[in-house]
């Protein structure tokens, strides 16, 4: 099992500012469309309605569903930190994201949402708004569309896209693990619309209509270094978690993904994928060391690195 090092530190926004600046000023402008000819939301969203279906999991992609092991670890010192977060100031939705393809983004957030779902009772929504390369779906083992892009689109209710799982256990290698009670949006088909379907705003309504419902809501999204996507997202969400993947992430890519949330609330990186694990649990990037062309990040405790 591959390790995740909860990497959150809150972001210094002075900081984040100052990075934001050149990502915003590099940034890809980005078509907005006007939302007048869709529907309008439901004012109140019944929950009654959900459609249940039998979802299948997978393990494999889903060690939180687990009973013991490291990966259960890992996302329970991810979810602490999150309550943390939240004690400090107002938390609920949080938009996950990364600046490049297969970082972990979609991992850390199906994780995070059973770690926390298993958890004081939570309710939790997962949304899969990665319309260019949806995901989620096949790790819950769940229908994928309607969806996001259908609602988006003005072609689905709230009622047609949210699901949620009537099968409690999944069984594998004669070991039976419950499945806690998760509510999730697919994707859809977003097809070669995604760009002007998600920053159309509806994203922003659907969110506040069924913020009420959930204690926590949490957004899979594109690579923000590849795609605005994102960015237009973010706005949905309360705050982004970021990822990078041990060995792998580029620290400049990291340093980019932060600068291109510089409007958001950042709450930190999780370092994914990280092999020989330290023994603490707090690692992250230090910005404020890095020297200009260095091509890694420099480390706050020399001990952790690996
Ligand atoms: N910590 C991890 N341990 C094991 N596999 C992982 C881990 N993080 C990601 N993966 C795998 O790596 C691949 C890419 O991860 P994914 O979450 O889909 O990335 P992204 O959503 O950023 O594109 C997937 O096959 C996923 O299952
Ligand atoms: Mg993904």
């Amino acid at each position: 099992m591959s390790r995740i090092y909860d990497a959150l530190q809150r972001a210094d926004i002075e900081r984040q500012a100052a990075q934001g600046k050149d990502a915003a000023e590099n940034a890809e402008p980005y078509f907005v469309s006007g939302s007048e000819d869709l529907p309008p939301i439901e004012a109140g969203v019944n929950l009654e309605n959900t459609v249940l279906h039998s979802w299948k999991p997978s393990l494999v992609s889903l060690p939180t569903l687990g009973d013991r092991g490291e990966g259960i670890e890992q996302f329970r010192g991810l979810r602490s930190q999150i309550y943390q977060f939240r004690d400090q100031n107002p938390l609920k939705t949080i938009l996950v994201s990364s600046g490049m393809p297969a970082e972990g983004k979609t991992f850390v957030a199906a994780n995070l949402a059973v770690s926390l779902a298993r958890n004081r009772n939570n309710t939790v929504l997962l949304i899969d708004a990665d319309l260019r390369r949806p995901a989620l779906h096949a790790i819950l083992g769940a229908p994928s569309a309607p969806g996001l892009a259908e609602y988006l689109a003005g072609a689905a209710e709230v009622s047609d896209i949210l699901q949620r799982n009537e099968n409690p256990r999944v069984v594998e290698a004669g070991i039976m693990h419950a499945i806690p009670d998760l509510a999730f949006i697919p994707s859809g088909a977003g097809g070669d619309n995604s760009s002007e379907l998600v920053a159309n705003h509806r994203i922003e309504e659907l969110v506040a209509a069924l913020s009420p419902h959930f204690d926590w809501i949490l957004i899979d999204s594109p690579p923000v270094l590849a795609f605005a996507d994102a960015i237009d997202l973010a706005r949905a969400a309360d705050a982004v978690l970021l990822v990078a993947r041990g060995a792998t992430t580029p620290f400049d890519v990291a340093q980019r993904a932060q600068a291109a949330f510089a409007n958001s609330r950042i709450l930190g990186f999780v370092l994914n994928a990280v092999k020989d694990a330290p023994r603490r649990t707090s690692y992250y990037y230090d910005y404020d060391k890095q020297e200009a062309g260095s091509g890694s990040p420099k480390r706050k405790d020399k001990r952790r690195q690996g």
